[in-house]
């Protein structure tokens, strides 16, 4: 990999009138996931969204998804609550904020 290389890609829905970003999307390409790629690129948009005033973060994740979880858990995020059958049925969502 060097450093024009695209690996992944994270979206936050944010406004102006309020600190708080929601994360819509974080995503790692296939081939380099499981490299602690995506643990480190989604500390550096975190800090970077610090520095441009949001303080607050929130999202959603299926809690079958235990690389995401283990990912949002090292960077801070602890779980406030789940929303039942949020993917569909029986697929639930923790919902989780740092
Ligand atoms: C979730 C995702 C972003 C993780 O990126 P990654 O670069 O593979 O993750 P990392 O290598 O930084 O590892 C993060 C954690 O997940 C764990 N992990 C990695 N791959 C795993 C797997 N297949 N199963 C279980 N845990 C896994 C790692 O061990 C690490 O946990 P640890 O620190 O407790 O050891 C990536 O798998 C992905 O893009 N998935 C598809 C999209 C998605 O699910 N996005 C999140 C939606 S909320």
């Amino acid at each position: 990999m060097n450093v024009e290389t695209i690996v992944g890609l994270v979206l936050f829905n944010t406004t102006l009138e309020d600190s708080w970003a929601h994360l819509l999307k974080l995503l790692i390409i296939p081939k380099y996931r499981g490299e602690r790629v995506g643990g480190k690129f989604f500390k550096v948009c975190i800090n970077y969204m610090k520095q441009h005033s949001f303080k607050k973060f929130y999202l959603e994740v299926e809690n079958s998804n235990s690389a995401a979880i283990s990912l949002y858990l090292d960077a801070g995020f602890e779980l406030t609550h789940t929303k039942n059958s949020y993917y569909g049925k029986k697929r639930d969502a923790l919902i989780m904020e740092c």
